[in-house]
């Protein structure tokens, strides 16, 4: 889309002179469990877009908040949106990146159906979770993602956390547009 004469590539979140393909209004559907349980905790929000879920984190009283995002422009963007906030963002490319410290909480909200093994990068972000997960996932299959991305092999993503030591505090098809939200708690002797 051209405006001024410049090109405006749209974005995930709508954000101020930038078109999205979602508000933040719809993505906080599903999350209120989240926000209750932010303040005071370090998180960390893998495929967090333009950043907008992470800086509400942050606004609701978190300690810090990471996010991770492949998109360069994204990112650039949540730069200038978080102000003095304590969010930090980061490229990175969740098929590959690995976390350098745990966190309190991880999010990977509409994210493990894009990866090439959502299996890995499951048990990979689970590891480096203190007592929370949050994923929201496409509603046909889950928890379990069937995707072409992942060449259409089912990975059961409850059995992953499952062996991960973790169970399911709250599930639900609480999305804007009826995706699966899956609440995982830490086992207490995991
Ligand atoms: C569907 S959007 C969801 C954004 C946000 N988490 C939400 O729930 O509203 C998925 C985001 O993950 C990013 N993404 C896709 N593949 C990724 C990868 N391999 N590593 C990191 N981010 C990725 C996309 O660029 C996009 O911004």
């Amino acid at each position: 889309m051209a405006m001024a004469g410049k090109d405006v590539k749209k974005g995930w979140f709508s954000t101020p002179g930038r078109p999205g393909d979602r508000t933040l209004e719809q993505q906080l559907n599903g999350l209120d469990r989240l926000f209750m349980a932010a303040h005071g905790k370090t998180i960390l929000d893998l495929g967090c877009a333009e950043g907008l879920i992470s800086i509400e984190l942050a606004k609701a009283g978190a300690l810090a908040v990471h996010g991770v995002e492949i998109v360069p422009g994204h990112v650039e963007v949540a730069n200038k949106l978080r102000g003095d906030l304590p969010v930090t963002f980061e490229v990175g490319d969740a098929n590959v990146w690995q976390p350098k410290r745990n966190y309190d909480i991880v999010i990977a909200l509409a994210l493990l159906q894009k990866v090439r093994n959502p299996t890995a990068v499951a048990a990979r972000l689970a590891a480096s979770a203190r007592e929370l997960v949050v994923l929201r996932l496409p509603p046909q299959h889950a928890p379990t993602v069937i995707d072409e991305r992942s060449g259409n092999e089912p990975h059961h993503i409850g059995t992953v956390m499952k062996n991960g030591g973790w169970y399911v505090e709250h599930a639900g098809y609480d999305g804007a547009f009826g995706e699966w939200m899956g609440y995982y708690r830490r086992n207490k002797n995991a």
